[in-house]
């Protein structure tokens, strides 16, 4: 939530600026800004809208300075205008800060020499650095300082004119990354901005300063005691993070379900020997065998995945019991865990605070965490027991598509691996084994073999205001992700229901502003699923029926997607769903990879 950038070097700074600012523009998008100094003076420059308006204002007024930081913002404190957007100015000090300061309204009433003109947070951090930055004060002293006072979150990069050799950097709860190039020192909040710049990353902690210089890196914690830095590789390539010819990063990021779900089950499912293991779980064959209950966290569409992952574990381990929960609601529950459980921590990002806060918790009560992440090097991914990593690749749009597929089936192979160990449910293993072997292709077949019909239904049903999505069984949860989908982007109002909850009152709702999407496999509940449908219809609605049955089905549209999969069908479906609300989107011309409101990677409370 919100982006960061800073370089210092021989080049100049302005142009890795404004490019590192574009590709993190997904992680926030209401305004942005950025300095550059020099032992003279600061250029500041800053615009409310996308990094295109700031361009604009770059392009005007270019700089040769080599050494800037920028930011990308997400409003938290203050609209979202170009006094409130980053950096932040005190004295001789510009900051820019992701996070919340919680204590801001305290310690600005002892900040008297400083006039405040935005209303954010981080103004206040930045007249905090600046009333410790005295004469002859270092100013990684002063960051220091300010940061002993502050309660709350923050990824900070400094500069000052006083001092044009030094971009203090620091941490508590949002992430920041140090790359090291050859004669200039970046820094992203994301390594995606790090790209073609350099491999080489330091990953922040918690209570870690960074003081970059042009020729390295220092590493101190919050007492001014030395760190030793650690160098990682970073593994993106330049290709993943470009549309490569799509016309938006999520249409992309939809179409390559098929290769990034081969990456997610690559070397872990085995169908010769009706095997799979993950590795990186940290669990000997005895613990599996010993878990007894399964706790899956995660937030929005995590969440959603976790939740049809609920089912296959259900569905694979008879001994075994399992819960789901949102963390952003957990993380202030009294709950209380059976003994052997093993908890789930889900998250595409790996950085979601409240999923985060979560982790902590179950891990200071003694409980095992498992990380099913996507994002390498992220803070859950690095702070769980073990974990497995989903390897879907950068998901740039805002929107979570690729991610949920993985993470969906990640729970399943985590379920098989338990049955495996146990002993268990030996016909349902063997045949989840086999359609997890399968699902790739039947996902590349519903998006060459359905994109235009889709397309075509989405146009002809864009103008709703509101929509119900409804299915059971595997398909509830995927109902829920396919009314996330659509209103996320679409901005129609879209809820997902248990097909057998809508008598219990969502029914009363049906009305010719709605369109229903109602879910339905041709399995055991079949039958169930049709009175469902049969008592929308009954109601006067505008069913789009998505199936793979081609048995008679009464419904305005039926869309019947050919699949050969029974239990992992619902993934195929929910492609469908994926398409729909893109292409809904698309013919409402809204801006579909950074829908208002909001940003990647949810790093606040
Ligand atoms: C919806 C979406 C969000 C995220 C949620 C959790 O499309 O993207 O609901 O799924 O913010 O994010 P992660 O998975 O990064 O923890």
């Amino acid at each position: 939530m919100c982006g960061i950038v800073g370089c210092i070097g021989k080049k100049e700074a302005q142009p890795y600026l404004i490019s590192g600012l574009h590709r993190l523009e997904y992680r926030g998008y209401d305004s942005s800004g950025i300095v550059t100094i020099n032992e003279k003076s600061a250029t500041l420059l800053r615009a409310k809208g996308k990094v295109s308006e700031l361009e604009k204002l770059a392009d005007k007024q270019p700089s040769k300075d080599t050494i800037g930081i920028g930011h990308t913002r997400w409003a938290t404190h203050g609209e979202p205008s170009e006094i409130n957007a980053h950096p932040h100015q005190a004295g001789d000090v510009y900051l820019v800060h992701n996070g919340i300061i919680e204590n801001y309204k305290e310690l600005k009433t002892g900040l008297k020499n400083h006039v405040f003109v935005s209303q954010t947070d981080t103004e206040v951090l930045a007249a905090l650095v600046d009333s410790f930055y005295g004469e002859g004060t270092e100013l990684v002293d002063a960051v220091t300082q300010a940061l002993q006072l502050v309660v709350g979150t923050y990824g900070i990069a400094v500069v000052s004119v006083r001092n044009p050799d030094e971009i203090i950097v620091a941490r508590a709860g949002s992430p920041l990354i140090i790359g090291i190039g050859s004669d200039e020192t970046y820094i992203a909040s994301d390594a995606s901005a790090l790209i073609g710049y350099t491999t080489q990353a330091i990953y922040l902690n918690d209570g870690e300063i960074a003081i970059c210089r042009r020729d390295g890196v220092t590493l101190r914690d919050l007492a001014a005691q030395p760190i030793s830095s650690r160098v990682e590789t970073i593994e993106i390539d330049m290709q993943a993070i470009q549309k490569q010819g799509y016309d938006h990063f999520l249409l992309k990021e939809i179409c390559e379900q098929p290769v990034t779900l081969r990456s997610t089950l690559s070397g872990r499912v085995n169908v010769e020997d009706e095997q799979v293991k993950l590795g990186g779980l940290n669990l000997s064959v005895k613990e599996i065998r010993d878990i007894e209950h399964v706790t899956i966290i995660g937030c929005g569409t995590a969440y959603y995945a976790g939740l049809l992952g609920s089912y296959y574990l259900e569905q694979l381990v008879d001994d075994l019991t399992v819960d789901v929960a949102m963390a952003s609601e957990l993380r202030y529950r009294s709950f209380h865990l059976p003994k052997n459980t093993v908890a789930l921590v889900i998250s595409q990002s790996g950085e979601t605070a409240d999923t985060l806060a979560c982790l902590r918790e179950l891990k200071r009560r003694g409980v095992k965490t498992l990380g099913i992440i996507n994002a390498v090097g992220s803070t859950i991914a690095r702070e769980v027991d073990g974990g497995v990593y989903v390897h879907a690749g950068p998901e740039i749009s805002v929107a979570s598509t690729k991610a949920f597929t993985s993470q969906a089936v990640t729970i399943a192979m985590f379920g098989v691996q338990i049955a495996q160990a146990k002993g268990s449910s030996a016909k349902d293993v063997a045949k989840f084994i086999q359609e997890l072997d399968q699902l790739p292709n039947e996902i590349e077949a519903v998006i060459k073999n359905y994109k235009e019909k889709i397309a075509d239904i989405a146009k002809r049903y864009a103008h709703y205001e509101h929509a119900i999505f409804f299915g059971r069984d595997t398909l509830y949860p995927v109902a829920l992700e396919g009314a996330l989908k659509l209103k996320e982007i679409s901005y129609i109002q879209a809820e997902g229901f248990a097909a057998g909850e809508l008598k219990h009152g969502p029914i009363a709702l049906v009305d010719d502003t709605f369109f229903e999407v109602a879910l339905i496999l041709d399995n055991w509940l079949f039958d169930k699923s049709l009175s469902a449908l049969a008592e929308v219809n009954a109601r006067g609605g505008h069913v789009i029926a998505i199936t793979n049955s081609k048995k008679q089905i009464d419904a305005e549209e039926i869309l019947v997607i050919d699949t050969k999969l029974d239990l992992l069908a619902p993934l195929v479906l929910n492609v469908a769903q994926q398409l729909f609300a893109y292409y809904v989107t698309v013919a409402k011309g809204f801006d579909v990879d950074q829908p208002r409101n909001l940003a990647k990677s949810v790093t606040v409370e």
